[in-house]
This record gives structure tokens, C-alpha cells and sequence, in this order.
């Protein structure tokens, strides 16, 4: 019998509770402030919350053309950051795709229950086919059903990403409907939780950041590269002299004293920009003395676990574990469910 909310009268069962929450990064090249605003610093606000599950996917990096000798660099050093940014291996589970290859054994089950049409559709899919036209390959196709199944392998139930993953977070939930109707109920659909970031606009002001587009800020740059950066930066078209008025609701900049600033100060620019009370240069210089504060502490933790590799490798290590028994236990249940047990 469905055990009824005494609240609101509906079974409790419509809406289970988040618990168990699971997010990825890919291992390209050096995390920027983009990636730290859009996922780590919110994956590192959540960790009180939830069982936080958080993995570097380089099985999905491998989709798109990339050099086999910096791979080994770009793993090790996307977890560094990501520990230095709050991701401490005590309080979250912190692991490399990889190291549970059980996953795509997952993922081979989720294809056989995935429709191209739903893949055809996916707008991640169209967008880096038509950037690597040399190279569409099948991973790149099947890339959500991997997804999927680094999601549902542990049986997370929340999935903290920003908005241009809802497409394959609704594609997760499709795979477990259409598997949990045709084998049995399995798997939870998982929720989407929305960064609170906005897309991160890199420095041009017209694409969302990356490293590919040499737009971004990386977590790296030391103190002067960031003030140069934002020194050049892109602001409201439409201001082009100091005395213009300025309209902090189209300008990047504004946007970014929002993820870096004092309350007050950001109220300040907010007036000061529109009545032509502070300039451009100004407002960038207040930015980059907030972005440097944040940063440097993260630096200076990311240079003292740099020194120590082996203790993270270590963290990684168990951090792969616990998710592997998780993930064979549900293997067990899923190959039971299909049939595919020839002792019971
Ligand atoms: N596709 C995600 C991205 O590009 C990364 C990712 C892989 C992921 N597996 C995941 C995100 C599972 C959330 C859950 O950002």
C-alpha cells in the first residue's frame, strides 16, 4: 500500500527525496572560472546534503580528438583542482570513470533500451558533430546512454549540472522508465538540480567560457594575467565613451562582480554604472581584486596537494571503490532482471 504524505495526501512515493547526488567533469585541459562557478562551487555547497558522488569522466573525453600522452596529466590534475576547490575526499566521493569500467557494462545494457531518435535529437550531439566533422564516431553518439549510466550505476537520484545538460538528464530518466517497464522497477529517475550560476559567459562576452575558445580565466592565471585579462575584457557594447551611461544588465563584467563581489559593491556598480558614475576600467579593477582574493586561496591549496600526488591517487583509489561494489551490486540485479543468470 502507498504510504500517504500526511501533509498533502498524495503518496509519498511521487517525489522521493534527493539523497544520493552524482556529477561529472571531463578532464579538458585546465578547469577556469567557468567550471568553477558553473559546477565545483556548487558540487562543494551541496556535500553537507547529500552522499555527493563526483567523478572526472575521461571514458566521455575520449569521444573528442585529444592526446593520449597529456591524458594522464589532465586526470590527475582536473581531481587536484577540484580538491582544492573544497572537494575533500573525506566528506564526498571523489573518483576516475575509468577505474570502474563496470559502468559501461551498464551502458552497453541502457543502449539496447535507448532510441536514435532520442540520441538524433540531443543538441550536444549536433553542436560537436558539426565542430568535429573529422571524427563522429559512435561514443560521441552514445555519449548520454555513458551518461546515463554514471548516474543509475550507483542509484543516484539528483544530478547537480548546469542548463545544458537537462537535455541528457531528461534522456537518464527515459532510460530508467523505458528499463524499469520492461524489467522491473530498478532504477530511480534521477532529478536535475540547476547550478545557481548562470552560463558563465567567457571574456568575449558572446560564448559560454572555454579553454578551446580562449576566452576563459583559468583557475591558474596568476594575479596580473587575470588583471590583463579583464582589462581587455567585454563590457556593454553600447557604452562607448566614460561618460555613456552603462546598463550592468547586459554586461558581462556586471555579471561576474555578482559571482565575485561584496553585496554592497555590486549594489554601487549596479547604480553607479547606469548614472555614468564609474567606468569600465574601474569596475574591471574592482572585479579582479574580488576574483584574485577567491582564487589565491584555492592556488595555494592546489600547489600543496600537487606536492603530494600519491595521497590524492590514494583518495581516488577508495573513492573508485566504493562506487565499484555499488555498481556491481546493481550489475547483479540488472543482469538477474534481464535474464541473463544462468545459476539463481
Ligand atoms: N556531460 C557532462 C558535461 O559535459 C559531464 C558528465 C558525464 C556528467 N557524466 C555525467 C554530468 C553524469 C552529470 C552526471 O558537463
Amino acid at each position: 500500500m502507498a504510504e500517504q504524505d500526511t501533509e498533502t495526501g498524495k503518496d509519498k512515493e511521487s517525489k522521493p527525496a534527493v539523497t544520493r547526488i552524482y556529477s561529472g567533469i571531463q578532464p579538458t585541459g585546465e578547469i577556469h572560472i567557468g567550471n568553477y562557478l558553473g559546477a565545483l562551487s556548487n558540487w562543494v555547497r551541496l556535500i553537507p546534503q547529500y552522499d555527493c558522488i563526483y567523478c572526472v569522466v575521461d571514458y566521455h573525453a575520449i569521444t573528442i580528438e585529444y592526446d593520449p600522452a597529456e591524458m594522464p596529466h589532465a586526470i590527475l590534475d582536473t581531481a587536484l583542482m577540484g580538491m582544492a576547490c573544497g572537494l575533500d575526499p573525506e566528506k564526498c566521493t571523489l573518483f576516475v570513470q575509468s577505474d570502474v569500467p563496470e559502468t559501461t557494462e551498464l551502458a552497453w545494457v541502457f543502449n539496447t533500451v535507448t532510441s536514435m531518435g532520442a540520441l538524433e535529437r540531443m543538441t550536444q550531439f549536433k553542436d560537436k558533430s558539426s565542430q568535429h566533422q573529422q571524427n563522429i564516431n559512435a561514443g560521441l553518439f552514445t555519449y548520454p546512454v555513458l551518461q546515463a549510466a554514471d548516474v543509475l550505476g550507483p542509484k543516484a537520484n539528483g544530478v547537480p549540472v548546469g542548463d545544458d545538460q537537462s537535455q541528457h538528464l531528461e534522456l537518464t530518466r527515459e532510460i530508467a522508465r523505458r528499463f524499469n517497464h520492461q524489467y522491473g522497477d530498478t532504477f530511480p529517475e534521477a532529478r536535475t538540480l540547476y547550478s545557481p550560476a548562470p552560463r558563465i559567459m567567457g571574456l568575449d562576452g558572446q560564448h559560454k567560457m572555454s579553454k578551446s575558445r580562449g576566452n576563459d580565466i583559468s583557475m591558474k592565471d596568476e594575479p596580473d594575467a587575470i588583471r590583463k585579462k579583464l582589462s581587455t575584457a567585454f563590457t556593454d557594447p553600447d557604452r562607448k565613451r566614460r561618460t555613456d551611461p552603462g546598463n550592468p544588465d547586459v554586461c558581462n563584467i556586471f555579471s561576474l562582480h555578482n559571482s565575485f563581489s561584496p553585496e554592497d559593491q555590486i549594489e554601487m556598480i549596479n547604480t553607479e554604472c547606469r548614472s555614468a558614475g564609474i567606468g569600465c576600467v574601474d569596475c574591471k579593477k574592482m572585479l579582479a581584486e574580488n576574483m584574485i582574493a577567491e582564487i589565491e586561496p584555492i592556488q595555494s591549496r592546489y600547489h600543496d596537494l600537487v606536492v603530494h600526488p600519491d595521497e590524492a591517487r590514494d583518495a581516488l583509489k577508495s573513492g573508485a571503490s566504493r562506487i565499484k561494489s555499488m555498481v556491481i551490486e546493481t550489475l547483479d540485479e540488472v543482469r538477474s532482471r534481464l535474464g541473463l543468470r544462468t545459476t539463481v
